[in-house]
């Protein structure tokens, strides 16, 4: 059987527990030339094709018997291929060939190093030949490499097609999950002009605390406690970001303050915030099937989640029209909600918000809009990307009201970069504006106390 029409789904792949590495970055390794890389792949793929020839439905359960006579397979055949071309190679090159065409079997070929290992948070494939990670915030290239475009395209597969989703040219892209939750996007040709393109984001198994969140720098103790308050005493709260700014770990480790006698709903695209609250129901939608039919937006879902009695409601981004409901929700005494959005300063939220407001099609004036903005949201956590890539809350800013046409912010807290140090690090800090919140009042009716200290005084 030609390997590119051996049915891969059927082979029992990903996750045990046991091959999950401590965190190591296995591209740390001495680099193997690019052509060196390129010939290796080569007879991975010669002895992939011959392996799978030899092997039937029953040794690809995964079982570590099954596992163990793949490996004498692998290794019989690869050294009979390389006798029989006359190729000398180490040992430590028959081991990685030998590892190669496990993954290939197993997982996810060549990028299987880089999902199990978890100082890699993302995974980009940008064509075979250049793959891309990014680790504690910076991104850099690796030396892996797939073998060409159609190694590419058979990874694609094993990776969608046990999700029931495929990519062709009458699809060029896909979001799908993993089952380990890491969310998926492929785009191909012709869509993608460097072939194939898969993007990785992985999912934290143990996501960051606002404890973490504070170690990091990414926001200090005042505003954290500031947050709390704002969460436990019902405010309306956005979290607004750039792509991949730490939007959704934010509002995961915001949503940690929600007490635990309420009733939260979740609504999101794929299931990334992790609630630790026992009374959490978790809504997600789901895109049209290949007929074009049983499509769910979060829109669905939001409007569906106001007949489900919710304390709360948690949507992990706003992108549409659902922003209406959303709006309606939190102006008719769902208080409490949190969301993130993308827009790259409070002030930009707001105008991104109207904007998708407008996507719901009700032809609402202007002004109407505003209000309906101003009086619903409390407040907007601004989260950006640095330079270094860190993250920071760059702005904790509270919507005000509105003044003639225009919704009106007031800044809490702010970050100030001072300088960048001589190892590229930002270096700055956070402070109050010494201004006290209108908030104060809502959040004290709702049993949370803050004084007002924490807002005027810069070092306390
Ligand atoms: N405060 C932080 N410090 C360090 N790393 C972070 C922080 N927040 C998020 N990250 C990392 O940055 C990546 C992106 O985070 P996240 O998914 O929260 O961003 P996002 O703004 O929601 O992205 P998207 O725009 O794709 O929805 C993740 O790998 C996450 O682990
Ligand atoms: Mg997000």
């Amino acid at each position: 059987m030609d390997y590119r029409s051996f049915d891969f789904s059927k082979v029992t792949t990903q996750q045990t527990d046991s091959k999950k590495k401590e965190t190591t970055l296995t591209t740390n390794e001495p680099t193997i030339s690019k052509a060196k890389r390129l010939e290796l792949a080569e007879i991975t793929e010669v002895v992939l094709q011959l392996v799978i020839d030899e092997i039937t439905d029953e040794m690809v359960g995964g079982d570590d018997e099954e596992k163990n006579q793949i490996r004498r397979t692998i290794i019989r055949i690869l050294n009979r291929t390389l006798g029989e071309r006359d190729v000398y190679l180490s040992q430590a090159d028959k081991g990685y060939i030998e590892e190669n065409v496990m993954n290939e079997i197993f997982d996810f070929g060549p990028i299987t190093e880089l999902l199990q290992d978890e100082a890699v948070n993302e995974v980009m494939v940008n064509g075979p030949h250049l793959i891309f990670i990014e680790t504690m915030g910076k991104i850099r290239q690796t030396d892996i490499i797939f073998k060409d475009d159609a190694h590419v395209m058979r990874i694609i597969d094993k990776i969608i097609s046990p999700l029931g989703r495929r990519v062709d040219e009458g699809s060029p892209l896909v979001d799908a999950r993993l089952p380990d939750g890491s969310r998926v996007n492929v785009i191909i040709p012709p869509l993608s002009v460097n072939g194939p393109v898969i993007t990785i984001r992985k999912f934290a198994a143990d996501p960051f605390t606002v404890q973490d969140l504070i170690g990091f720098e990414t926001l200090d103790k005042k505003m954290a406690t500031v947050l709390k308050a704002g969460v436990r005493g019902q405010l309306n709260m956005l979290v607004s970001g750039g792509t991949g700014s730490g939007k959704t770990t934010l509002l995961n480790a915001l949503s940690s303050f929600i007490p635990g006698d309420e009733r939260i709903i979740t609504i999101e695209d794929a299931a990334e915030v992790q609630l630790q609250q026992e009374h959490v129901v978790t809504l997600e939608s789901r895109p049209a099937n290949i007929e074009g039919k049983g499509r769910v937006t979060i829109r669905d879902l939001v409007v569906n989640a106001l007949r489900m009695r919710p304390d709360r409601i948690v949507v992990g981004e706003v992108r549409s029209g659902e922003a209406l409901d959303m709006l309606q929700a939190m102006n008719t005494g769902h208080d409490g909600s949190l969301t993130t959005i993308h827009a790259n300063s409070p002030r930009d939220c707001i105008s991104r918000l109207e904007t998708l407001v407008m996507m719901a099609g009700m032809e609402l004036p202007t002004r109407a809009i505003r209000e309906q903005i101003a009086s619903a949201i409390d407040v907007i956590v601004q989260v950006d990307r640095m330079m270094d890539g860190t993250r920071k809350v760059v702005k904790i800013s509270e919507v005000t009201g509105m003044e003639g046409e225009t919704v009106t912010l007031q800044d809490l807290f702010v970050f100030e970069q001072e300088r960048v140090d001589k190892n590229g690090k930002v270096i700055g800090r956070h402070i109050p504006t010494g201004v006290v919140p209108a908030f104060m009042k809502q959040i004290k009716d709702n049993g949370e106390q803050l004084s007002t200290r924490i807002f005027t005084e810069p070092e306390m």
